[in-house]
């Protein structure tokens, strides 16, 4: 991440709470209500950092109607979306649904939807076009697994799984897009990648990005590190320099911790 002269950053930071199973409608709301108020009392500037939440499909309408009632500028995106736009596909849910709900964000190859249910990198593809085709955007997740990074294949996994995700993408839409780079045995597991890990994996990521489409157009593209993300851990990672945001699982489901997260640049003076 890195300021302009006039001090804001060339790419507003994005904190993204993924909530994953957690949390039900009426859990959800009680929840992002605090979130709300405890960032409104940190006197958080969210037209500086912006917060998303990924809560499960069942709370949407109610995030929704919380956020549009009490004009909160948090926004907040669905976890996943069906490749295809509406018909016979029992339990899936069409990226036209969650623009409808207001989402600005969809995830898109988290990688527990990679191994628990054996999403490929094609399925992916087709996701990345369906959540533009709904002007949505997503938020593609990447990362190697701990024995793909044992063997130091981490950074040409990564940069095949980002290639076969956006494949056809045009230059003009890839610039609003959000990579996340999550390596698989850093998730959940109080594992973090240090500061140096996620720079270079993300700055891979910029790179590639560029030969994929332009260098002006990687420059716009915002890349998240996730992966046990704490408050304490935030700041050091988000100070690198290709590193313009989190994706957060355990620490978003504690109001203080996530709030404390959002507010990183605090941690940046101090640490
Ligand atoms: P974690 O999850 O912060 O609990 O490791 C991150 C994620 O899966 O997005």
């Amino acid at each position: 991440m890195t300021t302009s002269t006039n001090g804001t950053f060339d790419r507003r930071p994005l904190i993204a709470g993924n909530w994953k199973m957690n949390l039900d409608h009426v859990q959800g709301i009680t929840f992002l209500q605090k979130l709300a108020w405890t960032l409104d009392d940190a006197g958080h500037d969210h037209s500086r950092v912006e917060v998303s939440v990924f809560p499960p499909f069942t709370d949407l309408r109610g995030v929704q109607t919380l956020v549009k009632g009490d004009d909160l500028e948090v926004v907040f995106g669905g976890q996943d979306l069906s490749p295809k736009d509406s018909g016979a596909y029992t339990g899936d849910i069409s990226g036209q649904f969650l623009n409808r709900l207001g989402c600005t964000y969809v995830l898109v190859g988290h990688s527990e939807r990679r191994t628990i249910h054996s999403e490929t990198d094609e399925v992916l593809n087709e996701k990345v076009h369906a959540a533009y085709r709904h002007n949505l955007v997503p938020v593609l997740c990447v990362g190697e697994g701990l024995e793909v990074r044992q063997a130091g294949g981490h950074v040409e996994h990564t940069l095949e799984q980002l290639r076969r995700g956006v494949a056809g993408l045009e230059s003009a839409r890839a610039a609003d897009l959000v990579v996340a780079y999550e390596p698989v045995w850093a998730i959940g597991t109080g594992e973090v990648a240090g500061p140096g890990d996620a720079q270079e994996m993300c700055a891979a990521i910029r790179a590639e990005l560029g030969t994929i489409f332009d260098t002006e157009t990687a420059a716009k593209v915002r890349l998240l590190y996730g992966g046990s993300v704490k408050a304490a851990s935030a700041a050091s990672i988000l100070r690198e320099r290709d590193v313009d945001g989190v994706l957060v699982g355990g620490a978003s489901l504690d109001v203080a911790e996530f709030a404390s997260i959002v507010r990183f640049e605090q941690h940046l003076v101090t640490d």
